[in-house]
């Protein structure tokens, strides 16, 4: 089983300037809660408990003061600062002595998803044994993204990230779990010509050994990249929608740590001091009772 998972929030943020001039993209409101609430809530609900964030350099000290050093999760969070935005896959070369020789999940600090069957579908995969396991979405704009095209039996037949041009609507979300070559895997690759490792060489590597499975999210599940301003405007949008309809909060991680009893209410009690008098907090109030 996967027990380990990095959050990618490193990156120039450039599409999103000047917002993202002085503060990291991930760190940016969702709502009511920081972007990086949710793909972290996601993974706490998949039972992950061991987390890599990996930051700019000069970002450390606002993500710490944002999740709260204070705030009992339950969790183990380390920070790892990328120096420079050399690529997704570059994160498993800075965190190598954390991963060891285990498998490991990674998410994007600025992926947003959601949906009823999604953490139990996401937990089977993290069984994986050997090999890596994508989840894709359908988009009507793929050239935006990772693209998986297929053959006639349905199997993968090629990727290629950002295709001017593709047949295929099935993008690559920012999700991915690695078996414990991911390091060495990581080590043949080359620099693009963009000058980053790019994430689907690493899965074109994994496809050449047939070990690359991939996962349709569905229709029913929402994916979002909160990283382009019109999403980053939608995903507030469609939370607030949800939360209203249901008055049940989207990432509420004290929530998510309580139910996978990782914590006591007595942590819910010191989370209301880090959060001060807020709506979130009146949230969290209510799980006392
Ligand atoms: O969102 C899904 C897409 O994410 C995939 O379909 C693509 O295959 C994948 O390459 C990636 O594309 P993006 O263009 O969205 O990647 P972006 O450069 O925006 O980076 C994604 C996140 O990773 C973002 O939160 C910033 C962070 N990042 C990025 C780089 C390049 C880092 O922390 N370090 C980096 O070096």
């Amino acid at each position: 089983m996967t027990k380990k998972a990095i959050i990618l929030c490193g990156g120039t943020g450039s599409r999103m300037f000047p917002l993202t001039h002085s503060v990291n993209k991930q760190l940016l409101p969702i709502l009511d809660k920081p972007m990086f609430y949710y793909p972290l809530s996601l993974l706490m609900l998949c039972g992950i408990k061991d987390f890599i964030f990996i930051v700019n350099k000069n970002q450390e000290q606002n993500f710490r003061n944002t999740l709260g050093d204070q705030n009992d999760l339950g969790i183990k969070v380390r920070f790892v600062a990328q120096e420079k935005p050399r690529g997704l896959p570059d994160a498993f070369l800075i965190t190598e002595k954390f991963i060891k020789n285990k498998s490991v999940a990674m998410i994007l600090g600025d992926n947003f998803f959601y949906g009823n069957m999604l953490s139990p579908l996401i937990r089977e995969t993290f069984k994986l044994k050997d090999g890596c396991n994508i989840y894709l979405y359908p988009s009507k704009k793929p050239s935006s993204y990772g693209v998986v095209e297929f053959n006639k039996k349905n199997q993968i037949k090629k990727i290629v990230e950002k295709p001017k041009k593709t047949t295929s609507n099935s993008i690559i979300t920012g999700l991915y779990v690695f078996d414990k070559n991911v390091i060495s895997f990581t080590k043949l690759l080359k620099p693009s010509k963009r000058k980053e490792l790019e994430i689907t060489d690493l899965l074109k590597i994994y496809k050449s050994k047939k070990k690359l499975k991939a996962e349709f999210l569905g229709r029913g599940g929402t994916w979002l990249d909160t990283g382009n301003i019109e999403d980053f405007y939608n995903t507030s949008s469609f939370v607030s929608a949800v939360e209203n309809r249901q008055g049940l909060k989207i990432a509420c991680i004290e929530e998510i740590a309580l139910k996978q009893k990782w914590i006591k209410k007595i942590d819910i009690k010191k989370a209301l001091k880090f959060y001060g008098d807020c709506n979130y907090s009146q949230y969290l109030k209510r799980l006392l009772k």
